[in-house]
């Protein structure tokens, strides 16, 4: 059976753990892997393992003799109707036909796609959008925003505790000059609710009085003071700043469909008394050196070649604390306080340095425990057609809410041409969902480690994997099935893979779990969104060369049964991306 612990494993894992069985019996060495992966072309079976050629070298054997021991070792009877020694010493295995099909039916028994749900669930904390306040968010939070999203969502859905962590930037210098703005704007009689509803204008004029005006420069200098001292009058002020930049935050997470809520806002300001302990803590570890009045920590990891030291500074002169002061803090309160096991940080890859120091440092100090994983997931920058980081058509950031009201606008538009009939309602719904799943989908498809291109024509393309596509795809099988008038909930039907399409599309809804197992482990949910525009792809073979709803009954019950399969797995996996569907469009 295919069943361990009662839950259904992954192909990879149980042919992985067969195979390594089959090496040690064989005279490998007990943490010899088998490298079991899907095999990249058919004549080499569904999946191969790897492994043979590097544990025969380590015991010196002849690595096809030790494959053809494993073999003898091996019973894939039950999986595997072919096993087959390739090349220096490959193992090619072959999936079962029968073993698909009877697969495929406990999948549709749960309603988890039988994915299991951990054994070991972990606590991971997830640091992931952080915007600063002070402004709007642009498109530079886009993908922190949505791939973290991705990722937390497919964490939770493993079973795994999830502490999601808004690392909102609230108490730089930059507050001084907002409110020294919000105080003038009071002074004048004029509406100050009205001026923050536009936070890019307000931040705008602020900097040009900063800029300009003597005077309000120095009262925004002495409000600094103040609000780090904890001046109640001040606190308010900013309390109030504070609460309409959070609630611009909350509108765009809400049209973008993301899980953020209010009660995972851990601001930078909530660190603030910790911030001398820090300090006092490392100091007492001798970890602390004076450099031209700064307290700084240099660490020997961080030295070039010339054996000169970038220091983390942790204190300025005149004693202001620093951004990675904070981050240590964070840190220190993820492992003490939430006992994360791992800690994610989804942040630009621009801060690759920064990370790399909080965590070496985080642990030399021991603020972590050695055991806990600290995992910085960079990514690259959305880049406009000009090579540029992208910018509005005017040349100023892109407000994230504007693109996404572009997007809604542009999928409404190509909704209407496509659909002229269609009520208007129903265009402008749709156009809602494909327009942000479209910019989501372009950014989560996409290496997280690369920059991209952002274009409106690629985005809102039905064809390639965009989400157009795979939205369009998830309401054809939908309505397939919707046109068999079964009883969708209730259908059960036995599943015979007797065709090549039918067995290709097998294949691949068993592999829903192995794609997932990579949006978690490595954080990059693209590896999903190929996985999903594959399936599509393939179902779509199958429904050219498979006619379901003219098939006599047993075949095509079994059809829809994989029709049925395919529509759930696509959903579930949008859904995972964060990604809403659509029954027809
Ligand atoms: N506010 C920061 C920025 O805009 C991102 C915060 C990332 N998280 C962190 N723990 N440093 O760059």
């Amino acid at each position: 059976s295919v069943f361990s612990n009662g839950f259904l494993v992954n192909i990879q894992t149980l042919l992985n753990q067969r195979i390594q069985a089959a090496m040690v019996a064989s005279g490998a060495a007990d943490d010899a892997p088998a490298l079991v992966r899907q095999s990249a072309k058919v004549q080499f079976g569904d999946y191969q393992a790897n492994g043979i050629m590097g544990a025969a070298k380590k015991i010196g054997t002849n690595p096809r003799d030790f494959a053809a021991k494993v073999l003898e070792q091996l019973d894939l009877s039950d999986v595997a109707d072919k096993v087959e020694i390739a090349g220096p010493g490959f193992i090619n295995i072959f999936l079962k036909n029968v073993w698909l099909g009877s697969t495929l039916e406990s999948l549709r028994d749960s309603d988890r796609l039988d994915v299991a749900t951990v054994t070991d669930p972990q606590t991971v904390v997830v640091d992931y959008s952080g915007p600063n306040l002070a402004k709007e968010m642009h498109v530079g939070h886009l993908r922190s925003t949505v791939i973290g999203d991705a990722v937390v969502r497919t964490l939770e859905f493993l079973g795994h505790n999830v502490v999601r962590q808004n690392h909102v930037g609230d108490w730089g210098t930059q507050f001084g000059m907002l409110l020294a703005y919000m105080e003038r704007l009071r002074e004048q009689n004029s509406e100050v609710s009205m001026a923050l509803s536009d936070l890019e204008t307000f931040y705008r004029e602020a900097k040009i009085c900063f800029d300009e005006d003597e005077a309000f420069s120095v009262r925004a200098r002495e409000l600094v003071v103040s609000l780090q001292s904890g001046d109640a009058e001040c606190l308010k002020l900013w309390n109030e700043f504070i609460e309409v930049s959070l609630q611009h935050c909350e509108e765009t997470y809400q049209m973008l469909g993301v899980s953020l809520s209010r009660a995972d806002v851990k601001p930078e300001s909530a660190y603030n008394d910790d911030l001398p302990k820090v300090i006092a803590d490392l100091d007492a570890q001798g970890l602390i050196k004076e450099d031209q009045g700064a307290k700084c920590v240099f660490l020997e990891e961080f030295a070039n070649k010339d054996g000169d030291i970038t220091p983390i500074i942790v204190q300025k002169t005149g004693g202001g604390f620093l951004y990675a002061t904070t981050d240590l803090a964070a840190l220190r309160y993820r492992q003490g306080t939430l006992n994360a096991d791992r800690v994610l940080y989804f942040v630009d890859a621009r801060q690759s340095l920064h990370f790399q120091q909080i965590f070496t440092l985080s642990r030399k100090a021991n603020f972590v425990k050695p055991e806990t994983s600290l995992e910085h997931m960079p990514f690259g920058t959305v880049m406009g057609s000009d090579g540029k980081p992208f910018k509005t058509r005017s040349g100023g950031v892109a407000k994230l809410s504007a693109l996404l009201e572009e997007a809604q606008e542009r999928a409404f538009q190509l909704v209407a041409s496509k659909n002229p009939d269609m009520p208007e309602d129903e265009q402008r719904n749709i156009g809602r969902v494909v327009g942000v799943a479209s910019v989501k989908y372009a950014d989560l498809s996409k290496n997280r480690t690369s920059d991209y291109v952002f274009n409106w024509d690629n985005m809102l393309s039905f064809e390639g994997n965009t989400a157009p596509y795979l939205l369009y795809a998830y309401s054809r099988v939908a309505s397939i099935v919707r046109r068999s008038e079964m009883d969708v909930a209730n259908f059960k039907a036995p599943i015979s893979v007797v065709e090549e399409q039918e067995r290709a599309l097998a294949v691949k809804l068993c592999q829903f779990e192995e794609a997932i197992q990579q949006v978690i482990n490595d954080g990059m949910p693209h590896f999903l969104c190929a996985y999903l525009y594959e399936l599509a792809g393939i179902f779509m073979s199958f429904y050219e060369a498979c006619p379901i709803l003219n098939a006599e009954d047993d075949v095509k019950f079994s059809r829809l049964q994989l029709a049925l399969n395919t529509a759930s797995t696509l959903k579930q996996g949008l859904e995972l991306l964060g990604i809403e569907t659509l029954e027809r469009m």
